[in-house]
């Protein structure tokens, strides 16, 4: 079990991202961390990742905890050993390698060739486009598609649980449903997820619990479907547009996975 604790994070010395933030993803379940612009997400994930301080950060106070071990100070690199892995906001995939070339990349940590194989053929079997396209350049794929490489490199690295910052940014409401679909399907094999997420109608969906960050605080926390029903969180992230609608949509009927190699 991944578990924060009373974490307070500052950059620069000055601006205070996160005051005062306990969470925990418990084994095998998906957590949801809702929030604006500027309320910490990123910041969140990077204190996980111990990515803080080439951004500048630090941890001021509190603990981050994997397992019941201390993940403050460690390298990121140790980081992905104990099983954590982020994917970052902005798919910053390498564009001019080839899309088995970035996968490779990923799972450059692995210990051995036949995890690495098994590593690879969970991602072509979870992502069939990726599979068609492995000799492609990267930065030719569509947007949705980056965004599921993104995700296959760092299952790549067989994640006990993987980060994901905001998955569906920038993409169109049935590539989001689509995104949704995979995290489900990613966290029925075994895998826990932190998703951070401006997009509260694919994230409630596919989460377990959920968290709403406000400016650096939890201002609300619990089951992921009773905080979608609350007031708070239906007038604030879940208005009932046309794409909201959509999402909807494609994330509950929960169709087969064939339409990934549309
Ligand atoms: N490298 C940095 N240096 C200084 N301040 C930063 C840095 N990164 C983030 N911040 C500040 O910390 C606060 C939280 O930012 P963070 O990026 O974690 O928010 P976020 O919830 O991920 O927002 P977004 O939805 O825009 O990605 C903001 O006030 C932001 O301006
Ligand atoms: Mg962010």
């Amino acid at each position: 079990m991944l578990e924060v604790e009373d974490l307070r994070v500052t950059y620069g010395g000055a601006v205070e991202a996160l005051r005062g933030v306990t969470l925990a993803v418990p084994d095998g379940k998906v957590v949801a961390v809702l929030g604006s612009n500027g309320a910490g997400k990123t910041t969140l994930l990077r204190a996980v990742s111990s990515v803080l301080r080439l951004h500048r950060g630090r941890v001021e106070s509190g603990s981050v905890t994997f397992d019941g071990k201390s993940l403050l100070g460690k390298d990121p690199s140790q980081v992905v050993d104990l099983g954590l892995v982020q994917v970052p906001e902005g798919r910053r995939i390498f564009s001019r390698l080839t899309v088995e070339e970035n996968l490779r990349a990923g799972g450059m940590g692995a210990r051995d060739k036949s995890a690495k194989k098994a590593a690879q053929q969970r991602v072509y079997d979870l992502f069939p486009v990726l599979a068609e396209r492995r000799t492609g350049r990267a930065g030719l794929l569509s947007g949705g598609e980056q965004q599921m490489l993104a995700i296959g490199r760092a299952l790549m690295a067989a994640p006990k649980v993987l980060l994901l910052d905001e998955p569906s940014l920038g993409l169109a409401p049935r590539i989001i449903g689509q995104i949704g679909e995979i995290i489900h399907e990613i966290n029925r094999q075994g895998t826990s997820v932190l998703l951070v997420e401006q997009n509260a109608t694919m994230a409630l969906e596919v989460a377990d619990l959920a968290y709403v960050l406000d400016v650096g605080e939890v201002s609300l926390q619990g089951d992921a479907k009773e905080l979608a029903a609350t007031d708070e969180v239906q007038k604030l992230y879940l208005g009932h547009g046309s794409d909201a609608d959509e999402v909807h949509a494609v994330v509950s009927t929960g169709k087969t996975l064939s339409r990934w190699t549309a």
